[in-house]
């Protein structure tokens, strides 16, 4: 499969790559019902290191639980440990972690009740999701024409599978426009999110990012803020119009898989100087600091894996 992985760990065992097969009855493939994460663990000064993992493993969980789940075969420590075995029995010094929670059941039921939960927890190296240059050179992104969930028909506060659809949409609809990706407004119009990052924009000199209500509540989303903070620089959540994008000094996005990234044009309009404005890089710099090791925060954040 060209992944540089070589276990997968399926409810409580590590499982050759190959091997790591569910059934083609599986209700989570026939409708969405799994939940799952992203997590990064990166080569820190002392080893491998994930950054907030117990963080991504609550979320987890959380998702589960809005999903309705009632019961899960394993709890947050078990799936801390689980995934350290799983880099380590990879050899990984650095690596993309995906948890996955799905339910299967004899025959494929939209009835959650029906059936049990299943995990499983993947780990290959993966560059950042947005690709190497856009780190420096910032990306293009157009609003899409899909709107982003409405919180009571998707559960926006879970990474439900399912949901991942309108991400699809999304991003499939930008790539082929020839931007790098979209950004989406919620039912009422205003900015909530992207396919995959939360979105911040500076505006002189003070940072604003949409309230939690329709968005994934971004653990990225959240250091920022906390970095933010600590130079100096509140962070005021706030609806966000389309047009406040286009007339911001600066926007970036963020998220596990793209990490810290610049937004220069959004709908054929520069943003700024149409470079990468010096909060970014401000808040860019601290944060590849702090997942390495090299922070005040990194403390609380990185979770060795040796
Ligand atoms: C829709 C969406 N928004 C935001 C994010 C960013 O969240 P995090 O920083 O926890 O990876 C993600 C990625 O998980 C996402 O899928």
């Amino acid at each position: 499969m060209g992944l540089d992985s070589r276990y997968i760990w399926m409810d409580g065992k590590l499982v050759d790559f190959q091997h790591a097969n569910v059934h083609f009855l599986t209700s989570a493939l026939h409708y969405g019902l799994g939940v799952f994460e992203g997590i990064r663990c990166y080569a820190a000064e002392r080893g491998p290191a994930v950054f907030r993992l117990r963080e991504h493993m609550e979320r987890l969980v959380d998702s589960a639980r809005v999903l309705g789940f009632r019961t899960l075969p394993f709890g947050v420590d078990e799936l801390i440990e689980a995934t350290k075995d799983t880099i380590r029995a990879n050899g990984l010094s650095s690596c993309y972690i995906r948890p996955l929670i799905y339910h299967t059941a004899d025959i494929p039921t939209l009835n959650l009740d029906k059936g049990e939960a299943r995990v499983g927890i993947a780990v290959w190296q993966w560059d950042s999701y947005l690709g190497e240059e856009a780190r420096e050179k910032g990306v293009r992104a157009n609003i899409s024409s899909f709107t982003r969930h409405h919180p009571n028909v998707s559960m926006t506060k879970a990474k439900v599978t399912g949901n991942y659809a309108n991400s699809m949409l999304a991003k499939t609809e930008s790539a082929r426009l020839g931007f790098d990706e979209a950004i989406m407004l919620d039912p009422q119009g205003y900015v909530a999110e992207c396919t995959g990052e939360n979105l911040f924009i500076v505006r002189q000199g003070k940072i604003f990012t949409p309230h939690t209500a329709p968005i994934l509540e971004g653990i990225t989303r959240d250091a920022l803020v906390t970095i933010a903070g600590d130079l100096g620089y509140p962070v005021e959540p706030a609806p966000i119009s389309r047009d406040q994008l286009y007339i911001a000094d600066e926007v970036f996005v963020c998220g596990t898989a793209a990490e810290v990234v610049s937004v220069t044009e959004i709908d054929f309009r520069q943003i700024g100087t149409g470079r990468m404005g010096p909060v970014t890089r401000r808040l860019q710099d601290e944060f590849h600091a702090a997942v390495r090791g090299k922070h005040q925060r990194s403390i609380d954040w990185l979770t060795y894996v040796n």
